[in-house]
């Protein structure tokens, strides 16, 4: 059972929960579901042997690159999964020499300037300690921790996202997708006995709840504080369709995100923005239950889908089904609508065996620059497979 502390909510808009018209899965259906998925995993392993998927595909194939982008630990958390499923020494292997990758990387400060360390050593370096005890994943999560945290402005009181501490069009800028960097943090302290991990993250997460969430659910994707006076500026949006839109990825994150720096923070509040992220997210759902890349967008728009939001988001339902009170309906009402989602995903968004290399199409990684539009994205097969771990066992999220 979890336990939460009670914490003061900020004032947000609670919309009831849609019905979702779905069933929890049973092992029948997901097992054939899992192993399909497994199956294009598995089709991956030759090219990215030595190399990891870039971002996002260009005609469904994903080009391989070396460990230098924000997204590398989403195919090695993809390899900890698969091996976690089959038990495999193949993907084990690959696994381990990931983490050599990642630390070597932490170590040389490759392209280490920015607050993705979390998504990145999370999924790759704590992963690896956490399930064979390595002590070189510890050392590297250490180290990109550490880094992450000298990316806190304590006037502020937010991780600034990216860029060089000193540039002044990026002081003070968080952005909503850091929720899921969060976890890196915790990890340290707790790993550490250190509390200035926590207790950075635990400051980011109180402004992200202010600043970030809007008072009817929706989200910002950016927001910039005031450096020398500590003072809020304003919310703006990088990916989205505009500054008071809800960047559908963003909202993503904010549900996944919040849920789970309520149980690493133990603060009631975060699991209740959480749910109503939740409801405005799938209150805002085409037919098919997959969102389109803003939410700003319903079924009537000729626009893409983002199934990688889509499966974020299942992810997020998951973990806030996990931490709501046994005894609450909607424990039930967001495994289901998890399902539906899930489901979907795996019905009508699957690459095909042949031409392509990736896991989920129709994806969208940056619609304002115009990357990655209606693609594949290497995060959408992460946690595609890993809403599939979470709906078919007992398992603990490398997040916690
Ligand atoms: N975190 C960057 C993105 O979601 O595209």
């Amino acid at each position: 059972m979890v336990v939460l502390t009670p914490t003061v909510l900020p004032p947000i808009a609670d919309e009831p929960l849609p019905p979702s018209g779905a069933g929890l899965p049973t092992a029948e259906q997901l097992d054939p579901q899992i192993a399909q998925a497994l199956a294009l995993v598995e089709r991956m392993l030759p090219q990215f042997d030595q190399w990891f998927p870039a971002p996002s595909s260009e005609s469904n194939i994903y080009s391989p690159i070396d460990n230098v982008e924000w997204t590398n630990g989403f195919w090695t958390g993809m390899v900890w999964l698969a091996w976690e499923f089959t038990g495999e020494a193949r993907y084990r292997t690959l696994g381990e020499r990931h983490v050599s990758s990642f630390a070597q990387r932490a170590h040389e400060r490759i392209n280490t300037d920015h607050h993705d360390l979390g998504f990145l050593y999370t999924l790759s370096a704590c992963a690896a300690h956490r399930l064979i005890g390595s002590v070189e994943g510890r050392d590297a999560g250490l180290d990109a921790a550490r880094q992450l945290l000298a990316r806190f402005d304590p006037v502020a009181g937010v991780i600034q996202a990216w860029g060089d501490m000193r540039d002044p069009e990026q002081r003070g800028r968080m952005i909503i997708d850091c929720n899921l960097n969060l976890p890196l943090l915790y990890w340290a302290s707790a790993q550490t006995g250190d509390d200035r991990f926590a207790d950075a993250a635990n400051r980011h997460l109180a402004r992200a709840a202010r600043l970030l969430v809007r008072s009817d659910a929706s989200t910002y994707h950016t927001f910039y504080v005031d450096t020398v006076s500590g003072q809020p500026r304003h919310g703006s949006t990088h990916q989205g369709f505009s500054d008071d839109s809800s960047w559908a990825r963003g909202q993503a994150w904010g549900i996944y995100g919040f849920a789970l720096g309520a149980r690493l923070s133990g603060e009631a509040r975060y699991a209740e923005i959480a749910r109503r992220l939740a409801n405005h997210f799938l209150n805002r759902l085409p037919d098919d239950g997959i969102c389109c890349w803003d939410l700003i967008f319903t079924d009537n728009d000729e626009t893409p889908r983002d199934s990688s939001a889509a499966a974020i988001a299942a992810c997020g339902l998951l973990e806030l089904a996990d931490i709501l009170p046994v005894s609450d309906p909607a424990r039930e009402a967001y495994g289901r609508w998890a399902w539906r989602i899930v489901a979907q995903l795996g019905q009508a968004y699957l690459a095909p065996m042949e031409g392509s290399n990736a896991v989920l199409l129709h994806g969208v990684y940056h619609m304002p620059n115009k990357a990655g539009v209606d693609e594949a994205c290497i995060w959408g097969d992460y946690f595609y497979l890993e809403a599939l771990m979470r709906l078919r066992r007992v398992w603990r999220p490398y997040w916690l």
